[in-house]
């Protein structure tokens, strides 16, 4: 299993230590969840937070943008370092065209679908992009509980992905833990997202490992 900690949970205060933690750990990427308070109702950290990250930081960056027109940010995404840039499929009119941009940016695209958006809109994006990222719980806060129903999503995102032959992964994010972990794990999930189950944790690198054996 591939896992991306969430930095949404860690210490803001010492950002720089988790880096380090996560430099040293298994993780294979760093989660980063930038919000707007309008997509959302919340605000996390914004670019100036983050750009520095990529300096520290010797895992791959995966920017889950949870904001309304997300197309006006690709430049400043690419600058953070970004090696993935999730965006929302509720926040796109134009998703495909969205989609194109982020990889003529030279990123690989994400598509990110809400607790309440069904996986058969991706039918027709499917072949576009690097990875699916499915909202296992709304979007905008760690430390929510997971939604059971979001197994059956990565279920028919698998069979998706498998008919119209995607290389998509499929991502989770929201509520993941060791026993929501194994079971999305059997359900066909590429990558787990875990903030609260990893930074919340006494030894954070345990539960990286945890995730990592599922
Ligand atoms: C929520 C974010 C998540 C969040 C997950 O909107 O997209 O990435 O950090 O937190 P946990 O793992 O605590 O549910
Ligand atoms: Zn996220």
């Amino acid at each position: 299993m591939k896992v991306s900690p969430s930095l949404l949970s860690a210490d803001f205060c010492h950002l720089a230590d988790s880096i380090d933690m996560i430099n040293r750990s298994q993780a294979d990427m760093l989660h980063l969840d930038i919000m707007d308070g309008v997509f959302v109702p919340n605000i996390s950290f914004g670019f100036p937070v983050v750009e520095n990250l990529k300096n520290i930081c010797n895992k791959p960056l995966d920017v889950h943008l949870m904001i309304v027109e997300p197309q006006k940010f690709i430049n400043e995404v690419k600058a953070i370092g970004a090696d993935i840039m999730n965006v929302h499929y509720e926040a796109c009119i134009h998703l495909s065209r969205v989609v194109q941009q982020i990889r003529e940016a030279g990123m690989r695209p994400g598509v990110t679908i809400n607790p309440a958006t069904p996986v058969c809109v991706l039918e027709d994006i499917i072949d576009q992009v690097d990875l699916v990222l499915i909202m296992s719980v709304n979007p905008g806060f760690g430390g929510q509980k997971f939604i059971e129903n979001s197994l059956k999503k990565v279920t028919q995102l698998r069979q998706l992905i498998d008919r119209s032959g995607s290389k998509a992964l499929i991502e989770v994010d929201g509520g993941v833990n060791e026993a929501t972990g194994r079971k999305l794990a059997d359900a066909g999930a590429d990558i787990l997202v875990a903030g609260s189950y990893v930074f919340n944790a006494p030894d954070p690198l345990e539960r990286i490992d945890t995730l990592k054996n599922l």
